[in-house]
C-alpha cells in the first residue's frame, strides 16, 4: 500500500492506473478507522480495481476549529495505516491541512447544496454540510474516481453528496453502504469513544428507539408526531439530550406523510460528551 501526502503524487498515480485501464474507487474518511470504514473499503474493492482511501480530519466541517470538537476528534494515523494495509487498500492519501487548503479555508471557494444542508444535522451544526460538500468535491477532483463509497449511517450526508455529484456533473457513481453495528445495535462511530462505560451500556437505547418507531410505522401508525414524541421522551428518560427524532421521506428528507412509502427515521442525540446519530430505512406498502 502506498502512502501519499501530496495532490501531485496522487494525480500521477491515479493517471497511471487509468492509463492501464483500471477503475478507481475512492473512500473518503476522517480516520480513526473502525469496522464500518473497513466495510466501505470492502465495497470499494468489489467495485474497482484500485482503492484509494483519504484520511483527512476536515476543519471546515467543524464549527469550533479553535478548540473543542475539531481538536479532540480522535486521530490514530499509524493504526489507520495498518488497518488499511491489511484491508487491501492500494493507496492512502494523508494530506496536510495546507495541502488541502493552501490559502486557509475561511475564504475558500465553497460548495453548498441548498435546502437539504440546512435541516436536521445542518440546523444544529450550521455550515457543517458546506464543509463536507466542499472537501468531498475537492477530493473528487483530486482522485477522479469512477466510484465513491460512503456509509449510510450519515444518511443526510449521503444525500448531500449524491446531489452535489449529480448537480456538479461529476462522472462518479455514489455508493451507500449499510451501517455496521455493535452486538447491541449501536452504530459504529469514531465518536463512540467519547462514551464512558456506563454511557456505553445505555447508548444502544438510540437503536432500540429507532427499531420501536419502525415497528409502529410497519404496523400501520400514520401519525408521525405520535411516534416522534414517544421516541424522544423514551430517549430523554434514558439520559439522552435529543436534538431530533423524526420520520422523513427517504429521497429528500422532507417530513413524511401517511401517503409516503419510502421512509427513513433519523435521530441525533447527545449522551454525555458524545453526539450520536443513527437512522433506519423502511418501505411501507
Ligand atoms: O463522513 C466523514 O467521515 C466525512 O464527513 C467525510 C465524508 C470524509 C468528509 O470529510
Amino acid at each position: 500500500m502506498q502512502t501519499i501526502t501530496t495532490i501531485a503524487d496522487l494525480r500521477r498515480q491515479v493517471a497511471a492506473w487509468r492509463r492501464a485501464g483500471e477503475r478507481i474507487a475512492l473512500v473518503p474518511t476522517m480516520g480513526n478507522l473502525h469496522a464500518g470504514h473497513l466495510q466501505l473499503v470492502e465495497e470499494a474493492r468489489r467495485r474497482a480495481e484500485r482503492v484509494v482511501v483519504s484520511v483527512f480530519v476536515n476543519p471546515m466541517q467543524f464549527s469550533d476549529t479553535a478548540g473543542g470538537d475539531f481538536e479532540r476528534y480522535p486521530r490514530s494515523a499509524e493504526a489507520d495505516r495498518e488497518k488499511l494495509a491489511a484491508s487491501g487498500t492500494d493507496l492512502v492519501f494523508f494530506p496536510s491541512q495546507d495541502e488541502m487548503y493552501p490559502a486557509g479555508f475561511e475564504n475558500v471557494t465553497r460548495v453548498e447544496v441548498p435546502g437539504i444542508s440546512g435541516i436536521l444535522c445542518g440546523a444544529f451544526r450550521p455550515g457543517h454540510f458546506v464543509g463536507v460538500a466542499t472537501v468531498v468535491a475537492k477530493l473528487f477532483n483530486m482522485a477522479q474516481p469512477e466510484v465513491a463509497v460512503f456509509g449510510e449511517k450519515d444518511y443526510q450526508q449521503l444525500l448531500v453528496i449524491r446531489r452535489l455529484s449529480e448537480e456538479l456533473c461529476f462522472p462518479i457513481e455514489i455508493v451507500g453502504v449499510p451501517t455496521v453495528r455493535e452486538a447491541d445495535g449501536l452504530a459504529m462511530s469514531s465518536r463512540n469513544q467519547y462514551l464512558d462505560t456506563e454511557q456505553r451500556q445505555r447508548a444502544a437505547a438510540l437503536y432500540q428507539a429507532l427499531r420501536a418507531a419502525k415497528e409502529r410505522l410497519a404496523s400501520g401508525e400514520t401519525d408521525m408526531a405520535v411516534i416522534e414524541v414517544a421516541a424522544a421522551a423514551s430517549l430523554e428518560a434514558a439520559g439522552f439530550r435529543v436534538e431530533y427524532f423524526t420520520v422523513r421521506r427517504a429521497h429528500d428528507l422532507q417530513p413524511a406523510t401517511a401517503d409516503d412509502a419510502e421512509l427513513v427515521i433519523l435521530a441525533a442525540a447527545w449522551l454525555g460528551e458524545a453526539r450520536l446519530i443513527d437512522n433506519l430505512r423502511l418501505r411501507r406498502d
